[in-house]
Formats: C-alpha cells, sequence, structure tokens
C-alpha cells in the first residue's frame, strides 16, 4: 500500500486577490490528509473517503469530466501510466472541509502524489500540482493554485499564479489561533461574488486589490523579520479590505473583533470568507486568552503550528 499525506493551509494575506495575479502569503498548518493507494485488477477507481463515504467509477463507462475530482486525478495518473487495472484510494483527513483550510488541495496532492507512487511513475511536484490543480478546478471556480502548492511545499510562500513561489521565513515557534464559524461555504461562490463585485464597482475593486497587493508584501517582510505587532496590524488591515470586497460575514466580524479585546495582535477571516475560519495572533503565551474569547463569540478554537513539511510518502510491506 501507498501512503501520502499533505498539510493544510491558512492564507495569511491575499486571497480573492491571488486569483487576479497578486501575491498571497500562505502557510501550511499541522493538519493533514492522508491517501493510501493499492492497485487492483478490476478497471475501476474505488474511493473511500472518511468523510464522503465510499463511490466507484468504472474507467471504461465513465470520462474523467463525470467523476468526482479525486477520481479524476487517480485516472489522470492511470493514463499517464498506461496501466490497464484500476485504484482503490482510502483517505481519511484531519481538516474540516469547507472552512478555508485549504482541505480539498490537501486531499488532491495526497492522492496525487500516492497515485504516482503506485503506479511508479515518480512524478515531479509539478507533475503532481498540475494533476491535483485539474481536480481543484472541479472543486471551485477559477482556483490560483496557492491550496496545491502549500500542501506540496509546506513551510511559508508567497505564491503568485504562474510563478515558482518564494520560501518566506518565520518564527519557528509561532502559533496561529484558527476560529471556525461553523458555517460551511462554496469557494466559488465567493470567487464568483467577488468577480461580480469587480464588474459592478470597477474603481473600488482596483483600490481595494492594489492595497492586498502592498498589504501582502508588507506582511510577509515583517514575518520574516519576527515581527509580529506589525504581522498583525496587516492582518486587520487585510480583514477591512476583504469586508470592503463583500466577502465577509457578520459571524465572521464576530470573532474577528471578539479576539481583539483579548492579547490578539492582529486578526483576519483566512480562505474565500462567507463562512470558515477567522485567523488571529497573539503574543507567545496568551493564545488561551484569545481562544477563550473566540469560543465566547460562537467559535470553536484551535491552535495550529506552521508546517515545515509539504507532502510526504511512505510505503508499506502489504504490497
Ligand atoms: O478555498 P479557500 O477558502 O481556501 O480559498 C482559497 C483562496 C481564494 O483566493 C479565495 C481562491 C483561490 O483559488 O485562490
Amino acid at each position: 500500500m501507498h501512503h501520502s499525506s499533505a498539510p493544510a493551509k491558512v492564507i495569511l494575506s491575499g486571497e480573492h486577490s491571488v486569483v487576479y495575479g497578486y501575491p498571497c502569503l500562505v502557510a501550511a498548518v499541522d493538519l493533514r490528509s492522508e491517501a493510501s493507494v493499492e492497485i487492483i485488477p478490476e478497471g475501476i477507481i474505488d474511493v473511500i473517503s472518511d468523510k464522503l463515504g465510499r463511490q466507484s467509477f468504472n474507467l471504461a463507462a465513465t470520462n474523467t469530466e463525470e467523476m468526482s475530482p479525486i477520481a479524476s486525478v487517480a485516472a489522470s495518473a492511470i493514463e499517464m501510466a498506461g496501466h490497464r487495472g484500476g485504484l482503490r484510494i482510502k483517505i481519511s483527513s484531519q481538516i474540516p472541509m469547507g472552512s478555508g483550510l485549504g482541505s480539498s488541495a490537501s486531499v488532491l496532492v495526497s492522492v496525487a502524489s500516492a497515485c504516482s507512487n503506485a503506479l511508479g511513475l515518480r512524478m515531479s511536484s509539478e507533475e503532481i500540482a498540475a494533476i491535483a490543480s485539474k481536480g481543484e478546478e472541479k472543486v471551485h471556480f477559477r482556483p490560483s493554485g496557492v491550496d496545491v502548492n502549500i500542501a506540496l511545499r509546506g513551510g511559508a510562500i508567497l505564491y503568485r499564479k504562474g510563478r515558482l513561489p518564494d520560501s518566506v521565513k518565520y518564527p519557528e515557534e509561532i502559533k496561529l489561533i484558527l476560529g471556525y464559524s461553523g458555517i460551511p461555504r462554496k469557494t466559488g461562490d465567493m470567487v464568483k461574488g467577488v468577480a461580480d463585485f469587480a464588474e459592478s464597482h470597477r474603481d473600488r475593486f482596483e483600490i481595494c486589490l492594489r492595497s492586498l497587493g502592498d498589504i501582502t508584501t508588507r506582511m510577509s517582510q515583517a514575518l520574516a523579520e519576527n515581527d509580529m505587532i506589525e504581522v498583525g496590524s496587516m492582518m486587520l488591515l487585510n480583514h477591512v479590505v476583504l469586508c470592503l470586497l463583500g466577502v465577509s460575514s457578520e459571524p465572521l466580524d464576530k470573532l474577528v473583533s471578539s479576539t481583539l479585546s483579548s492579547s490578539a495582535l492582529g486578526a483576519k477571516l483566512t480562505g474565500a470568507g462567507g463562512g470558515g475560519c477567522i485567523v488571529a495572533i497573539s503574543t507567545s503565551g496568551y493564545e488561551g486568552e484569545v481562544e477563550q474569547k473566540i469560543k465566547q463569540a460562537g467559535g470553536t478554537p484551535f491552535v495550529v503550528g506552521i508546517s515545515k513539511e509539504g507532502v510526504r510518502s511512505w510505503t508499506d510491506r502489504q504490497q
């Protein structure tokens, strides 16, 4: 059996503007998904997921357009390998779905990597990114590629569409406090909402995007210099601009402002918005106080570190 796991992510700055070519500062966090893949003689892709249940696709009777994102990634790998049988794929994930933490990209990168190993393809990172991204296109509208790239590489990166990401230095002991609103949402719907806003408020949209670009650049410098006060200020500015773009919501604003009456240095929504999570940072050692405020405001807090490790693979002896 061939296994791969990949991390979840938190966008520190640049969600939405990244879709339009601006930089995005994103960190891998220590919540992971895992895919285990075995070769089977039947011509099917059999997907067993802890969160979505079981689904099988007959390779002869189904084209990739009709397959689920996970099965379509596996089908691409099967085609690349010229493999005649099928694959059984088991998936487990610690990442809440629809929460802005990149659960789909993490799973698709794990699946692409484990399929590559099971089929002896030895895919490069670029090839894994390419087939996982095709799956992401089925999950949401115009994916920028940021989620797939951070799941592959780990650490913290400054990502721009179509370019190789730059690694960003960060204090190793940094803790991020997440607050889950409990409200799932679809990234694609939020991205479409921003596209509509761009049509109806062109000037304001351009100003927001340029501001998000500047905030992202400043935040990554501050992170590399361990200037957490500046990182926090940039987070707050970032949240305000995302509000103007129309992607925040009352529960997210409530969670963000709840943290400000504690030792938080800053907070913002993270990911597509609408629902999902906020991310906050605090003075080291005061994370518990921020968690408490998030709970009081109706959110579910969890504290995560930045995960150095991107995709990881291993094989056990059953095969
Ligand atoms: O799916 P989420 O919530 O992690 O958001 C992804 C970030 C966006 O910029 C909104 C979309 C994208 O493809 O980059």
